[in-house]
């Protein structure tokens, strides 16, 4: 242990936060630590736009299922993979760009992703938390024209900042056998072992958190969500956008 995995370890989502707003130069240091994440080829293709409109975080709220910490939180970001700047390098070059792959699509989720996670952990050790926005996918093209999103950007997720008002507990993870394989994938009989001890872990988290009303496992909340469309209007909307064309 050092005080870096010791912080990794002490992450849960925060949803509640005190009205303390946070200086503009922290939100700068945050960003230039997303930023120093790594960046498959060096495309940097993350791009964040920071909500301050209060008329536009409530549209953005409602947007992700009422979700009414995306008005409230002291910041709101909203992650986009961007390959639109890629169009300008290469018209600056008279280059064509070959745009539309899946790989692309990757590429700049991904990024967004690095980027993303490397603020949040910035942001933790500076005392403030956070809350990852995927709702905002629950009505993306809403959330593209509002955030006027031209072709080749989408928004991946939102990010809700401030100093915590609560201090829920630390959620349990899977436990280390079923992420971590050896040379192959492997066993499945003793995945389902370690998914029902797992899924008491779970059930304890829940029970300690909600005061005894929820009482559910792991494996049960996932096959029950797993159950439902997931966001079907997704892939029309990124091929709109110009992405998972090919
Ligand atoms: C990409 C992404 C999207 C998420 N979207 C939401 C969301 O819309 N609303 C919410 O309350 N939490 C959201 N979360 C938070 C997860 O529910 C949370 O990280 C997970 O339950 C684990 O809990 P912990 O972060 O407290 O450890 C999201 C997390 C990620 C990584």
């Amino acid at each position: 242990m050092n005080q870096t995995i010791e912080l990794l370890h002490a992450h849960r989502s925060i949803r509640k936060f005190t009205p303390r707003q946070i200086d503009p130069s922290v939100i700068e240091t945050l960003i230039s630590a997303g930023q120093a994440a790594a960046t498959s080829s060096f495309i940097q293709a993350c791009t964040v736009i920071q909500v301050s409109d209060t008329t536009k975080r409530e549209s953005l709220a409602q947007m992700a299922g009422n979700q009414r910490y995306v008005a409230e939180s002291p910041v709101f970001l909203v992650f986009c993979a961007d390959m639109h700047r890629h169009q300008l390098a290469c018209q600056m070059h008279d280059a064509e760009m070959r745009s539309g792959y899946t790989e692309q699509f990757l590429t700049a989720s991904i990024d967004c992703g690095l980027f993303a996670q490397n603020l949040v952990v910035a942001a933790e050790s500076l005392g403030l938390g956070g809350c990852y926005i995927g709702g905002l996918r629950n009505q993306i093209e809403a959330v593209s024209n509002l955030l006027e999103l031209p072709e080749l950007v989408y928004p991946v997720f939102g990010l809700c900042l401030g100093y915590p008002d609560q201090n829920p507990e630390v959620k349990p993870r899977l436990p280390i056998n079923v992420v971590l394989k050896q040379d192959s994938y492997s066993s499945d009989q003793n995945d389902i072992v370690a998914l029902e001890q797992y899924d008491e872990q779970v059930k304890e988290y829940y029970q300690n958190r909600t005061g005894g009303t929820k009482d559910q496992g792991w494996t049960e909340q996932i096959s029950g969500m797993l159950q439902k469309e997931a966001r079907p209007h997704m892939l029309e909307f990124l091929k709109k956008k110009g992405f998972l064309l090919k």
